[in-house]
């Protein structure tokens, strides 16, 4: 049995210690926002929150996750919308929005590290990858969900 918090409830999974954060989210928990994208730790699709840091959850097995507390997109705003997701709907980024929970996630954790990011903090910090290009659209929006 591996013990974590995901999203404010303590989970206990009984499957192998080894099994990637993600899948354990995805399969065990139905948490289904987080993204399985190239598995690699590369394009940052499974981006979530553990104790404050934005990790890629295909490459944290359960058994590295053990104690700590996770949150993902479902559990970024338990009651209502996230600035972050009122940011990207006002600027209109998402576009296919496969990637976007993983973006925002990233976003989240740097806009609490550092509250006012100017551009190149926040292409340092987001390295997720978009195909279809919404970079420009989402610096902008990060900017305006911190300010
Ligand atoms: Fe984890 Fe791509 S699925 S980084």
């Amino acid at each position: 049995m591996t013990s974590l918090n995901v999203n404010n409830q303590p989970v206990a999974y009984q499957i192998d210690p080894q099994t990637p954060l993600l899948w354990a989210l995805r399969d065990a928990s139905n948490l289904t926002g987080t993204k399985y994208g190239c598995g690699t730790g590369h394009c940052g699709a499974c981006t979530v929150d553990v104790d404050g840091r934005a990790v890629r959850s295909c490459r944290m097995t359960i058994a590295q996750a053990e104690g700590t507390f996770v949150t993902t997109i479902e559990g970024l705003s338990a009651d209502r919308a996230h600035p972050l997701q009122l940011a990207f709907l006002a600027g209109n980024v998402v576009q296919c929005g496969f990637c976007v929970p993983g973006i925002v996630m990233a976003a989240a954790a740097l806009i609490r590290r550092n509250p006012d990011p100017d551009e190149d903090a926040i292409r340092a910090a987001i390295t997720n990858i978009c195909r279809c290009g919404i970079y420009p659209r989402l610096t902008d929006a990060i900017r305006r969900a911190a300010a």
